[in-house]
């Protein structure tokens, strides 16, 4: 087993996945280090004192030099903002900032040091995908698995938790909508995974389960979108009208939205909504030996916070 002694650098560490992670593995022993674009913000959102912060922008790889020194392990947990929806004039797009970003990592990691690199990648990642956040998880995969440093990558689904953007905004629509307007037919199927069953394993990483290996990771259960509203439902305790919004109207709206100056929505994050997002997870289990939190006791905190 790898030192608890090492320096694990995060980027992406006060996003939702990765301050999840920067918690798991405060609490295993860690020390951890943030790369953060403002470091005075992000030391707000923490109460911890073992935590270092580093000013560090992925889109900027000579600002990743001083961070990475001295690091043993790489945790890429970063996407750009606004994601899912790309804003190509602001640079903020999947294969800049999730790539390129993930390449620079690589590239910048001390050599003298660096002995792990852990990718939260996503389910779906495929370098010869058309839609272009797929594209680019598996092009960074690529970059992660050619890198010569021992790598585990996690392909998530969709992941919840307290500070979740998505089943926040739903929990939300549901308080102040008397409908829930579901994106296409309802019938995409999803398999919604705890934030901390995946912090738990990327600690397990570190620790030297499932090596040089890529593995999905969903919530034990499937469901159609239609099922998670019905259940985000029952948990909120909030019963609504469930309506359709057909994927050729998305796209309409998307359309629309791109040449739009705020770019609220564009025509690959209607596809992003509607794709199935399904994870096989024996792999997982077999390397990990983890129980994963079914969704309606890991939603439970929903009932307290509606
Ligand atoms: N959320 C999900 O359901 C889900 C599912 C599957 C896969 N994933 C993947 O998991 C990863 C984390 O997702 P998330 O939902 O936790 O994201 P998030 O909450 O939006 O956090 C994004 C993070 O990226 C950092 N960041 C953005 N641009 C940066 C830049 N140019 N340089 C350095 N850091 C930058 C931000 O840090 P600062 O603002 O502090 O710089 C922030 O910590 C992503 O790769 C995402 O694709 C997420």
């Amino acid at each position: 087993m790898p030192s608890r002694d090492m320096i694990v650098a995060v980027a992406g560490g006060t996003g939702f996945i990765g301050s999840a992670i920067v918690r798991r593995l405060l609490g295993a022993g860690y020390r951890v280090r943030i790369l953060t674009r403002d470091p005075s913000r992000a030391r707000q959102h923490f109460a911890s004192s073992q935590i270092d912060f580093f000013r560090a922008d992925l889109t900027d790889p000579r600002s990743l030099g001083v961070p990475l020194a001295g690091v043993g392990a790489i945790v890429a947990a970063a996407q750009f903002d606004g994601y899912p929806v790309e804003n190509p004039r602001r640079g903020l797009t999947f294969e800049r900032v999730d790539y390129a970003g993930t390449r620079a990592l690589i590239e910048m990691a001390d050599q003298r040091t660096i002995s792990h690199f852990v990718y939260i990648s996503g389910a779906g990642a495929d370098a010869s995908s058309g839609h272009p956040a797929f594209r680019a998880k598996g092009r960074a995969e690529n970059a992660v698995r050619n890198a010569g440093i021992q790598f585990t990558v996690f392909r998530p689904g969709l992941t919840y938790g307290p500070g979740d953007r998505v089943i926040a905004m739903f929990a939300r629509m549901l308080r102040f909508s008397p409908l829930f307007v579901v994106p296409g037919d309802g019938r995409q199927r999803l398999q919604p995974l705890l934030v901390d069953d995946l912090a738990e394993c990327v600690t397990m990483a570190l620790d030297g389960h499932g090596r040089n290996g890529v593995f999905e990771i969903g919530g034990p259960e499937t469901m159609t979108f239609d099922e998670l509203i019905e259940l985000l439902m029952e948990v909120t305790g909030r019963q609504r009208l469930i309506v359709h919004a057909p994927s050729g109207m998305l796209k309409a709206v998307g359309a629309v939205a791109e040449i739009m100056p705020a770019r609220f929505f564009s025509r690959d994050a209607a596809d992003f909504l509607i794709a199935d997002r399904l994870c096989d997870n024996r792999p997982l289990l077999d390397a990990f030996k983890i129980s994963l939190t079914p969704a309606r006791t890991g939603m439970k905190y929903l009932a307290a916070s509606s």
